[in-house]
């Protein structure tokens, strides 16, 4: 949550901020601002609102070859010019961006700053404040920085400049991202590698507790003790042209169109020379030495893994449990004999997954995450890494890092199931290819799940998907899917519970969305939708070649009845599409949410 650039070089810093921050809008957008430094000073541009109106605010006039930028999903402190980053000391000296929670910010305030107006309800505040006044103690600005960020508790990533040193930016890290993009004669800091690919492709990564000391030609990282560490930078792999729309309205319907190129990848990826599938070795050990797998995720992650644990069960019998990354700490289970975590992230950032990552590890289990980010920080931080080779998913709403998850766990599932010896009665990568078509067949079909959508949801304020068994996780991420973007209350129901109490809600015209995949509950999930028609609602019922009946809405043709959930979930990702179009909404950057949650 919430995004950073900053720029030291020879050139005018405007673009390359404003640019930076467009990239990293996905992380937070509801405020924003940068402040540039020359010879004049500081230079401070702030509005509610998105880059695009911060892009009008900015004074072009302003040349200046540093500055720092921020984009904000607000934590501490409503949506406001006033709680806007960058923030200022009280002198104006100083301004830092900040992306993170500063837990004890209160004590702090209370410990240092009784003499000091604050000027915003932000935690970030604090941070800058605290600078200044530890500045008076030291008379130098790296000495005050490193006792200020050694005083702090919580997650940060920091870009500090100070108006009276052209020459640095100051950085900082604990557990949200932050990199250090380098240039010839420039030197970048970004929450993400994808907002500064313009500029260059070789980055510097920044380990927690760490310092940088950011000029133009060079960047020394430091520990908060001031010794400097040496780290070899690498190559940000991103191909630039991912991360455009290019002829699409939205992210999103992009994403949902590359999700076959994106299971063919995977098939690509994980396919030795003989057609089998190839895993790391240690991945295959780890899984064959657990007695128990435990699944953690959140959101729509938390969904692949409802999923992913049905192939692992079935297909390998191994024991699986699938945990809400942020309940599990408070709600911890009896662990099993030999636990191995596998922790499943799109971004690899996501707080809540770490903390438990990080609490498993202190008690010595090993992990494995899954994810689309190598270098992130859940990736870096577990004991193995799979991948997911979905390119960059820049819409709020996961489409395709969902599809590749689920692939990556079939492949992770029959690797087990193959070598416990264990004998599966089909070829799950030629399946999977299979599948491959199927949702090409799907996503040619857009004006038919237009025209659903534009019947089902335009009108009404909720809607209800039912299904039962493989269906009914995929119905809870339709629901998410349907809720995130065009803010319909949407529930995905088990079909049989549903009378248990919910079928109260059902009224004369609500929409109903059944899912029939299956078909040892093909019957009873019909049954479901009879019972809620009874009561006046308005079904849908996407079902699967071969279980359909006349009346079905809409079929979806042949797949591997496990691997159903790949193709039954692109229907769902289209009607959430355009029920948000319909619904005049901001497909890629839905209301209060933003895409990599970096905050507990
Ligand atoms: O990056 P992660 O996969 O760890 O993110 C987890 C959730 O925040 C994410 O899936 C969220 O639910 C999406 N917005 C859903 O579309």
């Amino acid at each position: 949550m919430c995004g950073i650039v900053g720029y030291i070089g020879y050139n005018d810093t405007k673009e390359v901020l404003l640019n930076g921050l467009e990239k990293l809008e996905y992380r937070g957008y509801d405020s924003a601002g940068i402040a540039t430094l020359n010879k004049d000073g500081i230079n401070l541009f702030k509005v509610k609102g998105r880059i695009a109106a911060l892009r009008e605010r900015v004074d072009n006039n302003v040349q200046a070859t540093m500055g720092i930028g921020h984009t904000r999903w607000a934590t501490h402190g409503a949506p406001s010019e006033d709680n806007a980053h960058p923030h200022q000391s009280a002198s104006g000296r100083f301004t830092i961006v900040h992306n993170g929670v500063i837990e004890n910010f209160y004590e702090l305030r209370d410990a240092y700053l009784n003499d000091v107006s604050l000027k915003s309800e932000t935690d970030t505040e604090i941070i800058v404040q605290l600078i200044e006044v530890l500045h008076q103690k030291y008379n130098d600005t790296a000495e005050a920085f490193r006792q200020t960020v050694a005083l702090l508790k919580g997650s940060y990533a920091i870009g500090l400049i100070d108006a009276e040193d052209q020459d640095t930016i100051f950085v900082a890290k604990n557990k949200s991202p932050l990199l250090v993009g380098l240039g010839e004669d420039f030197n970048l800091v970004a929450s993400d590698a994808m907002a500064t690919l313009k500029e260059t492709d070789r980055y510097l990564e920044i380990h927690d507790k760490e310092i940088v000391i950011v000029n133009r030609d060079y960047a020394e990282i430091q520990k908060l003790d001031g010794v400097a560490i040496e780290r070899e930078p690498y190559i940000a792999e991103i191909d630039a042209t991912d991360i455009e729309k290019g002829t699409y309205p939205h992210f999103m319907l992009k994403e949902i169109d590359e999700q076959p190129p994106v299971i063919r990848k995977i098939i690509q990826e994980y396919q030795d020379d003989h057609d089998n599938i190839k895993l790391d070795p240690e991945v295959r050990k780890a899984m064959l030495d657990s007695d128990r797998v435990y699944i953690i995720a959140a959101g729509t992650s938390y969904h692949a893994g409802l999923v992913g644990k049905q192939f692992i069960e079935k297909l390998a019998n191994v024991p699986v449990e699938v945990h809400i990354a942020s309940e599990f700490s408070y709600n911890m289970p009896l662990l099993s004999e030999k636990p191995l975590f596998v922790f499943i992230s799109q971004s690899g950032e996501t707080a809540d997954s770490r903390s438990v990552l990080v609490r498993i590890k202190e008690l010595g289990h090993p992990s494995l995450t899954i994810t689309n980010v190598p270098g992130s920080t859940l990736s870096r931080e577990a004991n193995y890494t799979l991948h997911l080779h979905a390119g960059p998913e820049i819409a709020v709403a996961s489409t395709k890092a969902y599809t590749a998850q689920i692939a990556v766990l079939v492949i992770l599932a029959v690797d087990t199931a193959q070598a416990k010896g264990i004998n599966l009665e089909f070829d799950p990568l030629q399946e999977l290819g299979i599948v491959a078509s199927v949702m090409e067949s799907l996503t040619d079909q857009k004006e038919t799940f237009e025209k659903i959508a534009a019947d089902f949801f335009t009108e009404t304020r909720n809607a209800f998907y039912i299904g039962r068994g493989m269906d009914y996780f995929v119905v809870q991420e339709a629901s998410l899917k349907l809720k995130e973007i065009s803010y319909i209350q949407a529930e995905g129901f088990a079909g049989g519970e549903l009378k248990h109490g919910t079928i109260a809600l059902i009224e004369e015209g609500t929409p109903v969305i059944a899912l029939s995949t299956q078909k040892n509950v093909n019957y009873s999930i019909r049954g479901n939708v009879q019972e809620v028609e009874a009561r006046g609602a308005k079904t849908c019922i996407i079902s699967i070649e071969g279980l359909e009946q006349d009346t079905d809405t809409f079929v979806i043709p042949h797949v591997h009845e496990l691997l159903t959930p790949l193709a039954s979930v692109v229907p769902m990702q289209l009607l959430a599409y355009y029920a948000a179009l319909h619904r005049d909404c901001d497909v890629d950057k839905p209301r209060n949410l933003a895409k990599s949650v970096t905050v507990e």
